[in-house]
């Protein structure tokens, strides 16, 4: 194997917006200073070796075994989006039962699709390439994305997305954040299709709750914009009441989870504010960090959540985009992880 290169790209969180977007109101959306890292390595054997160490998976296909399947998925420069039939000849491919769900069924699949319809295509690599090939791998997932995770993943700072437009925020504080995984899993598509469901049936009742939430977007980055410096407290304590009211309008909306519900009980025992992030009904929540709560509070919620069986991280938001390291830039640890890959 030669030195290959190594590429990784923000987590995101949604602050404002999740599941509104998707009927075309406006969402913040920011990269998480927790980075997923791929690295891609020519191997000399002649094999496709896909390790996902995350979740625990190791798979290795001869390139003769993916050859037959390349003439049903032409790709180059123009992103295509999954075909259905494409998607079944993949699952059959790699050993899939029809319709699975689970994470390493979709994440294999994403890869998959992504390589056989890019692979051999590399000669150019704007962002805008990247992206739109990320959101086809969405599709593999998600079904009808918005396509706020992979803008967001590959652009990073902070974005204001509607209706497929990205803009990104002039400016964007540096806000400390607790971010909570409840570890109880869910599926976006069931959950996206849930709310339109309900937008079908009551109009006229889930309309102004996304209207509600869009206003809640445009408040929300009209004070992370106004601000030169850092924030005031009293701009965090309308931080603080954006977080809560659009907590209640997710739970109308009929995304919320009694692990969420606890969660933010939790925080709000120490005075911290959260709310879910993304699609919901489990899944992850943000809780916004004042520059003014002691850490040691920071440290008992963390101690009380994880005693809860949900895990933790503490970071930053308005992380930079995709980037390219050079292996000497890359933090010892990151280099060790990978060390044997
Ligand atoms: O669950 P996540 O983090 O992938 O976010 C989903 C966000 C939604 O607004 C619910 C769906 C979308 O495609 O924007």
């Amino acid at each position: 194997m030669d030195e290959g290169v190594l590429i990784s790209a923000p987590g995101k969180v949604i602050l404002h917006g999740e599941h509104a977007v998707v009927h075309g109101k406006v969402a913040l959306a920011v990269g998480l200073n927790l980075r997923t890292f791929i690295k891609v390595l020519h191997t000399r054997d002649n094999a496709v070796l896909l390790n996902l160490p995350s979740i625990g998976s190791k798979l290795t296909w001869n390139v003769g075994q993916l050859q037959p399947l390349l003439p049903s998925f032409k790709g180059g420069h123009e992103p295509v989006s999954p075909r259905s039939e494409q998607l079944d000849l993949l699952r059959k491919f790699a050993g899939f039962s029809e319709g699975s769900q689970d994470t390493e069924s979709q994440a294999v699949l994403a890869f998959l699709y992504l390589y056989l319809s890019i692979c051999g295509q590399w000669t150019e690599t704007e962002l805008k390439l990247i992206n739109s090939w990320a959101f086809q791998g969405e599709k593999v997932i998600h079904g009808n994305p918005s396509g706020v995770d992979n803008a967001v993943a590959t652009l990073g700072g902070a974005l204001q997305f509607q209706a497929g437009q990205i803009t990104p925020m002039k400016r964007v504080p540096m806000l400390q954040i607790l971010l909570t995984n409840t570890r109880v899993p869910r599926s976006t598509k069931i959950l996206v299709a849930g709310v339109k469901d309900k937008l079908l049936k009551y109009p006229s009742i889930i309309e102004p709750v996304l209207s509600s939430i869009h206003a809640i977007s445009q408040e929300c980055q009209r004070i992370l914009e106004a601000s030169s410096a850092a924030l005031s407290i009293d701009q965090f304590k309308v931080l603080e009441e954006l977080i809560d009211i659009n907590q209640h309008h997710l739970n109308v909306i009929g995304v919320g989870h009694p692990s969420l519900d606890k969660l933010c009980q939790v925080t709000a025992s120490h005075g911290l504010h959260s709310k879910l992030t993304g699609a919901g009904g489990g899944g992850c929540a943000i809780t916004l960090l004042r520059p003014d709560v002691d850490h040691s509070v920071v440290e008992a919620v963390k101690q009380q959540l994880v005693d809860c069986g949900y895990q933790c991280w503490e970071t930053s938001i308005g992380a930079p985009g995709v980037t390219l390291h050079s292996s000497l830039s890359l933090p010892e640890d990151i280099i060790n992880a990978f060390s044997n890959v």
